[in-house]
Order: structure tokens, then C-alpha cells, then sequence
């Protein structure tokens, strides 16, 4: 059997035509126009790329996006008064600061610093805190991204165990949460849990988030399961190139589960797609 690829291009390519339609009626009956503000700290050229990538694609679905670029040994009462103006700005309605920061600033301080309201990561703890009494209001992207692919495959998920191998803030806690919303029975897995093979045999649902390239074997996973792999490593082969590659092993477990996201073209996709959900979702709370 060979799992059918869960093909995350035409899922975010869909969600975001979605969003484009909805920004032009609350611009036609209400005179709003989403904004989504980004702050970028130095210049880790990742981050570079996903932030060009959220400011194109927040154009195209017609929001206004403003990009704040400040310098790797920015003064935390800077990047902070920058924040504070976002929040009391109304044409921004959501805020986002891509992580990771440099060492000298804290996490915690900045994200704790943005207005709930206008938090479209889904990470001020108010969020986290609605999140986990099963009240989202805004919910992490990448987690909301890997729900819509499961949802792709089954509409629901009610009953159906899950594993979840990762305890991120950014994506393992948030998307168990998002599971348990969902009535799955969900097992909550990492680095250091063992016999990861036996849990994972057991899973209708695999999520992989731990940041291991090709951690999770084709021979772990149950036959017919659904493979959502939100890795993202790059490797470098013996002949100097770098290549893509997920959390699971991708070709063993194509023999094996029933369906399966590929990197890239999977996950990575949505969580994008997802950010401009939740900006215009910000954007019609925010207004009332
Ligand atoms: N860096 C990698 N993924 C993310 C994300 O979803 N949000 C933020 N703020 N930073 C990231």
C-alpha cells in the first residue's frame, strides 16, 4: 500500500483564497482592512525568508503588513516601546515576532509584552491559558495548520488516538490541546520518552515535532494511520548540497501509513495560511 500524500500546497493555496474573499467583504460592508505587523530581530536568514514570505502572502490576500526590522543588539526597552506602539496602533490588528530571538532578549518578557487581542501566534500565556480550558481564541498556527491536514483526511477525529512527539510551546503543548478540542485521546510523547516505537504503533494520528531528522521509522508507524510531520531539517549530503527533509523517515513510512505529509510541501505550507486566519480573525474581534 502507498499512503496518499496530503498535498499541503492546494490545502494553504485554498485556505488562503478563503481568507482573500473574507478580507474583501469586511473591506466592502465594514470598511476594515486588516493589518498584520512583523518584527524581525537581526538576520537569521530563515527567519528572512519566512518573514518576506508572510509579508507577500498577507499582501496578496489583500491585509496590510507592516515589517519592522530591528538590529540583532537591539535594547529589549526598545524592541518593548516598538510593541507597545503596535498595540495601540489601529491599523494593526495582529503583531507577530519571529522567533527565535537573539540570547540577549527575553521570550518570554517580549511575547508577554503584545496585546492578547492582536497575539495572531497564539503564544501570550492568556491564549495558551484559554487554549488549554478548551476556549481558543487565537491558537498557534503551525498546531491549526496540522488539525486542517488531519481534517483533510478525516472529518472527524473524535475517539481516535493521537501521538504527539514534541512539547514545544511553538507547536507539541499547543497541538495537544487542539487534539483534546477535537475529543481525540492523545498521548503525549519527546526526546527523552521511551519506547517511542511502542506508542507510536498504537497511533491513528502521528504528529512529529521534535526537531530529529527522519526520527520516526516506517516500521513504528501503524499500518493505515495518517502522518502529519511538521519537521523541518536541512542535511547535508556527501556531495555538499543540502536537502529538506521532516521528522520521518518519508519513504519507509509511505509503505506503511494510510496518509502522509510530505517536507516541504506538507506542513510548512499552513502555518502561514494560518497566520492570516487568525489576522483576520483578530481583525473582526478586535472590531466587535
Ligand atoms: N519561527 C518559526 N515558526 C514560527 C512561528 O510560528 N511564529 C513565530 N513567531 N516565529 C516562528
Amino acid at each position: 500500500m502507498t499512503a496518499r500524500i496530503i498535498d499541503g500546497k492546494i490545502i494553504a493555496a485554498e485556505l488562503r483564497a478563503r481568507v482573500a474573499d473574507e478580507v474583501a467583504r469586511v473591506q466592502r460592508e465594514h470598511q476594515l482592512t486588516p493589518g498584520l505587523a512583523v518584527v524581525l530581530v537581526g538576520s537569521d536568514p530563515a527567519s528572512e525568508v519566512y518573514v518576506r514570505s508572510k509579508h507577500k502572502q498577507t499582501q496578496a490576500a489583500g491585509m496590510a503588513s507592516f515589517e519592522h526590522k530591528l538590529p540583532a543588539d537591539v535594547a529589549e526597552s526598545d524592541l518593548l516601546a516598538l510593541i507597545a506602539k503596535l498595540n495601540r496602533d489601529p491599523a494593526v490588528h495582529g503583531i507577530l515576532v519571529q522567533l527565535p530571538l537573539p540570547k540577549s532578549l527575553n521570550t518570554e518578557t517580549i511575547i508577554n509584552a503584545i496585546d492578547p487581542a492582536k497575539d495572531v501566534d497564539g503564544l501570550h500565556p492568556n491564549n495558551a491559558g484559554r487554549l488549554a480550558g478548551g476556549s481558543a481564541a487565537l491558537s498557534p498556527c503551525t498546531p491549526l495548520g496540522c488539525i486542517i491536514l488531519t481534517k483533510s483526511v478525516h472529518a472527524s477525529l473524535e475517539g481516535m488516538n493521537a501521538i504527539v512527539i514534541g512539547r514545544s510551546n511553538l507547536v507539541g503543548r499547543p497541538l495537544v490541546q487542539l487534539l483534546l478540542n477535537e475529543n481525540a485521546t492523545v498521548t503525549i510523547a519527546h526526546s527523552r520518552s521511551r519506547e517511542l516505537a511502542q506508542l507510536c504503533a498504537r497511533a491513528d494520528l502521528v504528529y512529529a515535532a521534535v526537531g530529529k531528522p527522519e526520527m520516526v521509522r516506517g516500521a513504528w508507524i501503524k499500518p493505515g494511520a495518517t502522518v502529519i510531520d511538521v519537521g523541518i531539517n536541512r542535511l547535508q549530503e556527501a556531495d555538499g548540497k543540502t536537502r529538506l527533509v521532516g521528522d520521518v523517515a518519508f519513504q519507509e513510512a509511505l509503505n506503511v501509513a494510510g496518509a502522509i505529509t510530505p517536507v516541504p510541501g506538507g506542513v510548512g505550507q499552513m502555518t502561514v495560511a494560518c497566520l492570516l486566519v487568525n489576522t483576520l480573525r483578530a481583525a473582526c474581534a478586535i472590531r466587535g
